[in-house]
């Protein structure tokens, strides 16, 4: 299988190599692109861990290559991670030149005619692709994965999610800017004017993911989590209401979930149900201080669920902590899950032909 890497140089592209790498995803070439900043640059297709200085003998370096038109033939499979511009322009360009795209970028995710999926949860969606199939976003994915199990055993009315987003949900940047904001506070100089976010993010917690868009009062954040929930899940009729907030995380996003279902739940039939959900660990024992944390999920790919407990204000809700490594479930691990289903599944173009 012929691969494509769109964005590989990135927080999310570099993780899916690795992931693909890890998980021993059957390709016998693959192609880096990104922009025209970073062609030339060698990256590592690597099985060792990130940062990790000694080399492996099955080790091999990718030279990074620009989108062109000319370059873009003969793929069976092209894993987008460029933004939303890059995947508007090029990501049809792809499907029309044979490649399957999985996207991770908000740009399809919306659209009726591409699936929005997350391999534990609405895998069958993939057969009715045309081309392009989209990821969803990270807040969204890990929530969906812990909501499923409920809504199949007790139904689901309503959902109000909290969340608190690590910045490398932002991207590189937002890390470097974390760092050195956090290095000037310790250390008693002059704070870097922000630059990623509007306000300092070191020591703080901003009420703001991503923007505010023609007046609307909720962010494009708070937007897609509402809408993807209800399309991952196939519930039109599911109410869903999120609050998203940026803290100062590197890696690991959490989400305070509150959910009515339609027919009473305990919360420890709840436990037992996520306990034997795919792609769920219920880590969940609170008096000896046992819930999930950010920096416990950081390099995982399974999405951590505790503080399981009664809303003492609704007989029909349940509240739960939910957290996930945002570039890996959240993103890459997803992705390349997709891949895989799509390849076994006999769904890559080629195979369909
Ligand atoms: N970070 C997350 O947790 C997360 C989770 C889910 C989804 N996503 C989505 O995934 C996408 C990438 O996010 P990220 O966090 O990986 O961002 P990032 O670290 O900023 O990486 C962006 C990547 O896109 C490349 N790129 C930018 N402009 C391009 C162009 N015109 N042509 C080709 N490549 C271009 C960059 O190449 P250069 O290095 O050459 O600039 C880089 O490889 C976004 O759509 C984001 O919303 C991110």
């Amino acid at each position: 299988m012929r691969v494509a890497v769109v964005g590989a140089t990135g927080a999310v592209g570099s993780t899916m190599l690795g992931v693909m790498r890890e998980r021993g995803f059957p390709a016998e070439e693959v192609i880096p692109f990104a922009s025209e900043r970073s062609v030339g640059r060698t990256i590592a297709y690597s099985e060792r861990p990130a940062g990790a200085s000694v080399r492996s003998p099955g080790d091999t370096d990718l030279t990074v290559v620009a989108l062109s038109q000319d370059g873009i033939e003969g793929f069976d499979l092209a894993l987008f991670s460029a933004g939303s511009a890059t995947s508007k322009e090029w990501a049809p360009r792809f499907a029309d030149a044979g490649a399957v795209v999985v996207d991770n970028s908000s740009q399809w995710r919306m659209h009726e005619d591409v699936p929005l999926v997350v391999a534990e949860v609405n895998a069958d969606a993939l057969h009715d692709h045309r081309g392009i199939v989209a990821n969803p976003n990270c807040t969204t994915m890990q929530t969906v994965i812990a909501l499923k199990p409920i809504l199949d055993a007790a139904g689901i009315e309503r959902v109000v999610m909290s969340t608190y987003q690590a910045v490398s949900g932002t991207g590189q940047r937002a890390v470097d800017e974390l760092h050195r904001q956090a290095e000037a506070v310790i250390e008693a100089h002059e704070l870097p004017a922000p630059a990623v976010y509007p306000h300092q993010i070191a020591f703080n917690v901003l009420p703001q993911v991503e923007t505010f868009k023609d007046g609307d009062d909720y962010t494009t954040e708070e937007r897609k989590c509402m809408r993807e929930t209800r399309k991952i899940l196939g519930r039109e009729d599911i109410g869903v209401s999120a609050t998203c907030a940026r803290v100062p995380v590197y890696t690991g996003h959490s989400v305070s979930a509150n959910v009515q279902t339609r027919e009473p739940l305990s919360p420890d039939e709840c436990r037992e149900l996520l306990a034997r959900a795919p792609g769920v660990v219920v880590v969940d024992d609170p008096g000896d201080a046992l819930y999930p944390t950010a920096i416990d999920v950081a390099g995982r790919d399974d999405v951590l669920v505790g503080r399981i407990r009664r809303d003492p204000s609704h007989e029909r809700c349940l509240n739960l902590w939910i957290v996930g490594d945002n570039l890996r479930k959240g993103a890459a691990t997803n992705a390349v899950q997709v891949a895989e289903l799509l390849n076994v599944r006999g769904l890559l173009r080629a195979a369909r032909a």
